[in-house]
Order: structure tokens, then sequence, then C-alpha cells
């Protein structure tokens, strides 16, 4: 089991423990967990409503691609810590993660 924190919209805070072989992105695990993600896109990095800030953990994760990084481009609140979860892949290295939800609903 990897744990990973997830920070909602409200400010409220709550660690998910997920099996590492999950197989899901961190969308489709944040949606699974019932927070309020639209994924439009259905996780193609073309809507940016699964826009997280990581606020730790970020060099645990693979680099963002060309894509993924034009779409952060566009949106007014992205930081250097932006991401979308719709890009990451659920897996081992992601534990000890901490995010926080940014996308609109
Ligand atoms: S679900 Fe649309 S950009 Fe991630």
């Amino acid at each position: 089991m990897i744990t990973i924190t997830i920070e909602d919209r409200d400010g409220s805070r709550q660690d998910l423990e997920v099996p590492e072989d999950i197989n899901l992105s961190l969308m489709e695990l944040l949606k699974a967990a019932e927070y309020d993600i639209l994924a439009t896109c259905g996780g193609m990095a073309l809507c940016a409503t699964c826009h997280v800030q990581v606020n730790e953990g970020l060099n645990q994760l693979e680099e963002a691609s060309d894509m993924e990084m034009d779409m952060l481009d566009t949106l007014p609140d992205a930081g250097p810590d932006s991401r979308l979860a719709c890009q990451i892949r659920v897996n081992n290295s992601l534990d000890g993660l901490k995010i926080r939800i940014l996308g609109v609903n």
C-alpha cells in the first residue's frame, strides 16, 4: 500500500491508502475516492479540470509531457508545482505524495 495525502478545495485533508498496483491515473483515483473532479476530457490533458498542486513529492513524478505543459501554461492559477492528475499514473513511486485539488468544478 502507498499513502497519498489529498487536500480538497475547502482545505480538508485525507490520507488515501492505495494498493500500488491499482493501475489508475491519479485523476481516476480521485474520482473513485469521490472527489469532485469533472475530468471533462476523460484524461486526455485537454480540459485541465484535474489540475492539482503538488505540495510534496514533485520530484517523485515522471516529467510532464509537452502536451501537459502546454495545457498548464493556459491556466492563470498554475505554478511550478502544478500538474494534471490524469497524466500521473499511480504506482509505488507516489508513496508520500501530497497534493491539493485546484481544478474547477
Ligand atoms: S481530465 Fe482533462 S486534463 Fe485531466
